[in-house]
């Protein structure tokens, strides 16, 4: 009988975007007046962790706020390691970034008394009022906005339940001189086939890499794809060992991944031990509003002394409808597990949160493969340095994804490449034993919790690395043995992030921002980014 399986797809675009968040749809909105692109996202369009963003967006909006000090907060926050005009880049870009989102629909909330001005927050190392929110669904009302204005463009093709596996660069193609950018290879999740998106240019927006840890608020999407599909493909990586905890996600066993603002603590919330005490006032004079890394730290170092599970933060003494109204996610969701935050302390403890490393770019957003662009967290601008600061994020996202759409249209010199050729799966067969598979990705992010978490030492990373290379060599062999699945191609990539952490986290001999090692504590006088590269 003659089969009907369908041949793979093969698409043929001006444009590839890997990632739906806010840097990938903006990106495809730009661009797409001048040419066609097809979006490649795992799971549904909106599943991003733009979606699950609830802070908001930092720009200067107040008369009383200027760019020098929104510099002067991301360069402290940062630690000595920010490339300074990189801040000032994405700074001065920020009020007109956030005009072009109002400008497609996003409606960010108003001052209740004066409704021309926008309602801006506070959160931990800013020194002025300037984050812009919809209370506390912020990048759930950005995604809203673009998925739509993207669905409706006639050059956006999005393939959602697709996951790029591989970039494709001249190299493979067998083109020598300079890495330049050709495609990618991308499984469709529910027919389990791997096709072809042969394009000149692309952009990674595909998110960073939480799920590395045990514990984190990231979506589970956040496997780090990006960073490794960059990494093979030739790409330098930086500063992969700045993970940000944020301080306080929900600690509750039926609330897997659950934020609690910072803004929260913008607004005035306390950070308390369970017996009560208000603590951050004995780690650092800016109290609950220090930046992340010092608050992580000092509710680690409360946890450890007193051996509780969790810290607590105590919003009861801010007005019950205020709280409501400002915080209408966070109380319902709360609600739902029996804890009334107007009435009692909310468990919190650390979880990971954000990568501040990742695909190095430039000004433009470009990596350097030749027309691979990188936006959004999994890149490393410079504008992070070794600590984020709050809701600096998405503004990095927008303006760089605005940086790389202009670049790619005045870039009309974009040469022919042979064809890609079809996926080869050998003589893979089908995965017989998923127990391997998941016991494996357990094991990656047990022992980067353990191991490389919020404070490290030598011999904890020299373990960690021990243990990712015996975990890799597991994974290569059914990399290579069965066909695709998307936990195969997640657990991959998990694995090979989690190996460029601890290696660039053995490589930082001090301490320096979201750094801490207990056996080099001091900070050197010279601030190094650490860049890694695949042997080729
Ligand atoms: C938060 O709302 O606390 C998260 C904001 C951010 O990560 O920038």
């Amino acid at each position: 009988m003659e089969s009907c399986r369908l041949r793979p797809m093969r698409l043929r675009s001006d444009c590839l975007v890997i990632g739906s968040g806010i840097a990938g749809l903006s990106f495809a909105l730009e661009r797409a007046d001048s040419g066609t692109v097809t979006v490649v996202t795992k799971k549904a369009t909106a599943e991003s962790a733009t979606n699950y963003a609830q802070g908001g967006i930092a720009a200067v909006m107040a008369p009383e706020d200027s760019f020098e000090a929104h510099v002067a907060d991301t360069l402290r926050a940062g630690a000595g390691l920010c490339d300074p005009a990189v801040v000032r880049f994405v700074v001065e870009r920020g009020p007109p970034a956030i005009e072009r989102l109002i400008e497609l629909g996003v409606r960010f909330d108003r001052h209740e008394t004066c409704a021309t001005d926008y309602d801006l927050g506070r959160e931990g190392g800013h020194t002025q009022r300037r984050v812009l929110h919809a209370a506390d669904f912020t990048g759930q009302e950005i995604e809203r906005v673009l998925v739509e204005r993207c669905e409706a463009h006639p050059n956006i093709r999005i393939l959602a339940n697709h996951m790029a596996v591989d970039l494709v660069t001249s190299r493979k193609l067998g083109v020598d001189g300079p890495l330049r950018m050709a495609g990618a290879y991308v499984l469709d999740e529910a027919r389990g086939e791997v096709g072809v998106v042969e394009a000149p240019v692309a952009l990674l927006a595909a998110g960073g890499c939480g799920k590395v840890y045990l514990y984190t608020s990231n979506p589970d999407i956040a496997s780090g794809d990006g960073i490794a599909m960059a990494y093979r493909a030739g790409a330098t990586i930086e500063n992969m060992e700045f993970i940000q905890f944020h301080p306080t996600c929900l600690y509750h066993p039926e609330a897997r991944s659950f934020l609690i603002s910072e803004a929260l603590r913008g607004e005035g919330a306390t950070l308390r031990t369970a017996a009560g005490e208000a603590f951050m006032a004995r780690h650092d004079p800016r109290g609950d509003l220090a930046p992340r890394d010092v608050v992580a730290r000092s509710i680690d170092h409360e946890l450890k002394r007193s051996g509780d599970d969790c810290v607590f933060l105590d919003c009861t003494h801010l007005d019950p409808a205020f709280l409501r109204r400002r915080f209408p996610n966070i109380h319902e969701r709360c609600l739902g597990l029996g804890i009334d935050l107007t009435k009692q302390p909310i468990p919190v403890v650390p979880a990971a949160h954000y990568c501040c490393g990742g695909v190095a770019t430039n000004l433009d957003g470009e990596t350097d493969v030749a027309n691979l662009f990188a936006a959004g967290e999994v890149a490393c601008t410079g504008l992070h340095g070794a600590n984020r600061l709050a809701s600096n994020s998405l503004l990095e996202g927008v303006v760089f994804a605005q940086a790389a759409a202009r670049c790619v249209r005045e870039r009309t010199d974009l040469p022919d490449l042979p064809a890609i050729p079809d996926w080869d799966s050998g003589d893979a067969s089908d995965p017989s034993e998923a127990i391997l598979v998941n016991a494996n990705w357990g094991e990656i992010r047990q022992l980067m919790w353990n191991y490389v978490g919020i404070v490290r030492s030598d011999k904890r990373l020299a373990r960690a690395a021990r243990r990712i290379q015996l975990l890799q060599d597991e994974i290569r062999q059914y990399y290579w043995d069965f066909r695709l699945t998307p936990d195969l191609v997640e657990l991959r990539n998990l694995a090979t992030v989690a190996d460029l952490i601890i290696t660039a986290a053995s490589r930082r001999r001090e301490s320096r921002g979201l750094h801490q090692n207990l056996d080099h504590p001091e900070t050197d006088a010279e601030a190094r980014p650490t860049r890694l590269r695949a042997l080729s």
